[in-house]
């Protein structure tokens, strides 16, 4: 029988997960198209690698194992898998057509209503994926000041402006590498100390777990303007989340540019560019940014039943008050169980992370450790809290009560100082060797 969530009594059967694996291995380089989804995310030789279908905040494996899902498709499904009113709007718009000759009528009202909701967004541009946006932001902010440098902070994608800075820059050329480079997140000082009179742009990521510090996106906002770069915002995780408006609206800064994706189709593959009209302007003739599915109408579909839903619903309050509980509810119990010195719950309510300190063991060690009995428990985890509507007061209670008997066990195996020995399989890895810090500036001015 295929585990349920429930406090099952095996591990689950992962046979046809593992075949998969075997028939994709030779063939696909890698075999994952998102590392955050890919088997080196999760315990292997326990937990599944393929899934089959997800209800709501559920998902079953290739063997027929349930879980309640904490990742959401690595953000997008912010209101649950076969959320019925997006599934109809897409199947309404599946019946007439999914791509079309020319323009179509939903371009206009999923654009009137982005210009509504969101703060700032004099002009709309519309795109499939969060590279697409972040990379046009980049292009057009180069366009707009006649500058050619980057400062970026966090992950903006795949392509070369930003993987540059990372330790995964093969086949990106020199010339390209010495343009872009990294600033700390909260320090203004090294923004000042990194911006010069050839940086057209700073890219980052409004808050990803750390709260900014009082002032700090207005001060670095006022920094920008003063040495004529432009803002832009990576709304990719904030947008629609924190607020329907994202952090512009949450912390009432404004951006030049602000690039979103992941939350506002509930999983439908789009992406959106918003920002100043005399800086969006450039796209009419000299900047070039175009793509055939751009105008894609299923996800246009889905967009605007996305967006009206959370409006109606008020979503954001929502996600904000079962991940408080369930934040909260870890960190309790970690006091309780005398092991807040080396693990805690920190994040915004809508969006957390657990960590474990290395007084712990070897950090991927303990995270893989908690994942397989989280696994057994049918709970999927990587780590995240990422809530979506469909996570109801049952399942924040259901998995604190699978926290509570988890983190006993690490607590027993960390005492004991054998967490390794208690593995089931190969522990899991690191995203990337190095994201932060990594070829920062000033270190040498470019
Ligand atoms: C903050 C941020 N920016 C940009 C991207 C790139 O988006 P995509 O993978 O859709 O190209 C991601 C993807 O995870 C992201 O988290």
């Amino acid at each position: 029988m295929p585990n349920k969530v429930a406090f099952n009594e095996n591990y689950p059967d992962i046979t046809e997960s593992d075949k998969l694996y075997q028939r994709a291995k030779p063939i696909m380089k890698p075999v994952t198209q998102t590392l955050a989804k890919g088997p080196g995310q999760y315990i292997n030789g326990v937990a599944p690698k393929y899934l089959k279908k997800g209800k709501g905040a559920r998902v079953w494996d290739v063997d027929g194992n349930e879980y309640l899902d904490y990742n959401m498709a690595i953000g997008p499904l912010s209101l649950g898998y076969a959320y019925p009113r997006i599934d109809e709007a897409i199947v309404a718009q599946l019946k007439d057509g999914i791509t079309f000759s020319m323009m179509h009528e939903l371009e206009v009202e999923f654009a009137e209503l982005i210009h509504k909701v969101i703060p700032n967004a004099e002009a709309i541009r519309i795109s499939k994926t969060g590279a697409d946006v972040t990379s046009a932001a980049v292009r057009v902010a180069r366009a707009f000041t006649g500058r050619n440098k980057v400062l970026c902070c966090g992950y903006h994608g795949w392509h070369d402006w930003y993987i540059s800075v990372t330790s995964r820059n093969s086949g990106i050329p020199a010339a390209v590498k010495d343009l872009s480079a990294t600033i700390d997140y909260n320090n203004i000082e090294s923004v000042k100390e990194a911006l010069d009179a050839d940086t057209a742009c700073v890219i980052l990521e409004p808050f990803v777990f750390e709260a900014p510090k009082e002032g700090f996106l207005k001060e670095l906002k006022a920094l920008c303007e003063a040495n004529g770069t432009l803002l832009i915002f990576d709304e990719m995780w904030t947008g629609f989340r924190i607020a329907v408006g994202g952090a512009q609206e949450y912390f009432g800064v404004k951006a030049d540019l602000a690039c979103y994706s992941k939350a506002f189709a509930n999983g439908m593959p789009i992406a959106l560019l918003t920002g100043r009209r005399d800086v969006m302007e450039l796209f009419e003739e000299e900047v070039f940014f175009f793509t055939t599915f751009g105008g894609e109408a299923l996800s246009l579909a889905a967009a605007v039943a996305t967006i009206n839903e959370m409006i109606e619903k008020n979503v954001p309050a929502y996600l904000a008050s079962q991940g408080k509980k369930l934040k909260d509810g870890y960190n309790a119990i970690a006091e309780e169980l005398g092991i807040a010195s080396y693990t805690r719950c920190t994040g915004y309510d809508c969006r957390s992370l657990v960590s474990f300190d290395a007084a712990a063991g070897n950090p991927l060690e303990v995270k893989s450790y908690v994942q397989q009995d989280l696994i057994k428990r049918g709970i999927l985890w990587s780590g995240f809290h990422n809530m979506s509507f469909s996570h109801t007061g049952e399942d924040v209670a259901y998995t604190l009560a699978a926290y509570r008997e988890v983190l006993g066990l690490l607590k027993e195996a960390v005492t004991a100082g054998d967490v390794a020995a208690r593995l089931k399989g190969k522990p899991v890895e690191a995203v990337f060797r190095k994201v932060s810090n990594f070829n920062t500036k000033p270190v040498a001015k470019i």
